[in-house]
């Protein structure tokens, strides 16, 4: 059986999902796989740099005061790589939307020590795609981030694998389940302020909600898939950009009850060779769109190639577990 050492950059939500998916599926990984794997560090703003080269106890990760007393503690993440050993990291840090720092300076430092990089901050994908791919590709290994724009729907492993010579001329989506959320139980003649409390209550939003409310979330993923499937490097600030603050209820009601849903909608279509457009914004659907039967926490993508018209891919009602598994799935084809 091989025995590869993994460790945990960020340990929040997504972090610890992952150390459960971890211990539900070892015993597969070692049926199916002959893989083993011990956790042999973890690091967070708030624990620091911690190091287990036996390997961390999976009880003590799920528990977030309970990390820590008996690891060994290093200054940075050079020396935490040196003593962790990692084949590969999977990077959970929080999303900084301005550069995607300081996640894409730990990601180069793990593939220059010869690890496999795994993300699920869209951040190191909006700032970072190029640099990073480049330097897994010259160690050998690779920068994978499935996690990062559908909850884990495959999407950039469906391009990468089984698309070959189709050319995406544009997408569209519903991104962001915040708004869709909101936007319902306004339809449902409710207040705003009661759409953005239901949606915490299923605990859906960003640590802001401003960042789902204003379009920043939706944003970011158009930004991410708008390099890797289109090849354009696109960053927020060229997107155009309108949340959903000043969407009325009545207004919502009445499209709804007309069968024209109104949704905030992501879109970004290439023009000539290397030029995107993209938007973020409220739209009136038509009852036909692909788009519109997308309903609660679920999200969606709508792709348009040269070679198919249409192929629609919808993540029905996602979870933590979701995104866990996207980290899960890039760690195992980044080991084919
Ligand atoms: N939640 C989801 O459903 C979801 C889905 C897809 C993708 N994502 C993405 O996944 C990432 C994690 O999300 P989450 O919900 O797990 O967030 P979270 O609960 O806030 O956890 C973030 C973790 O990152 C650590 N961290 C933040 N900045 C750091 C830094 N500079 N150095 C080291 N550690 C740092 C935090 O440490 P402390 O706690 O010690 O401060 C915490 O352990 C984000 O980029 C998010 O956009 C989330």
């Amino acid at each position: 059986m091989r025995q590869l050492n993994v460790a945990l950059l960020g340990l929040g939500n997504v972090g610890r999902a992952l150390v459960r998916l971890l211990q539900a599926k070892s015993a597969e990984l070692q049926r199916s796989y002959g893989l083993g794997y011990r956790i042999t560090g973890v690091a967070s703003r708030r624990l620091g740099w911690l190091v287990q080269p036996a390997g961390f106890d999976i009880a003590e990760l799920l528990n977030a005061d309970a990390v820590g007393p008996d690891s060994d503690r290093v200054q940075d993440i050079h020396q935490w790589l040196d003593r962790v050993r990692p084949d590969a990291v999977f990077e959970t840090t929080s999303l900084n939307p301005e550069s995607g720092q300081p996640a894409i300076d730990y990601l180069r430092a793990v593939l220059s020590r010869g690890a496999h990089a795994i993300s699920a901050n869209k951040g190191t994908v909006v700032y970072g795609y190029e640099a990073l791919t480049e330097s897994a590709r010259s160690a050998g290994k690779r920068f994978l981030f499935e996690a990062t724009f559908l909850d884990s729907a495959p999407v950039f492993s469906l391009f990468r694998e089984t698309l070959p010579g189709a050319r995406l001329r544009s997408f569209s989506g519903i991104f962001n389940s915040t708004t869709n959320v909101i936007i319902e139980t306004m339809e449902a003649g409710r207040g705003f302020a009661e759409g953005v409390r239901a949606a915490q209550e299923l605990g859906i939003t960003e640590t802001d909600p401003s960042h789902d409310i204003d379009g920043w979330d939706a944003t970011v993923k158009v930004c991410a898939a708008t390099r890797v499937l289109l090849g354009v490097p696109l960053l927020p600030a060229q997107v155009s950009r309108q949340g959903i603050r000043d969407l009325q209820p009545q207004r919502l009601q009445t499209a709804r009850a007309e069968g024209k849903p109104i949704r905030l909608v992501a879109r970004a279509r290439l023009e000539g060779d290397d030029l995107v457009v993209a938007t973020v914004r409220p739209e009136v659907l038509s009852a036909t769109d692909p788009l519109a039967g997308v309903r609660g926490t679920s999200l969606a993508v709508h792709f348009e190639l040269d070679v198919m018209p249409g192929l629609t891919i919808i993540s029905h009602r996602p979870n933590l577990m979701s995104t866990a598994y996207g980290l899960l799935a890039d760690f195992l084809n980044a080991l084919r």
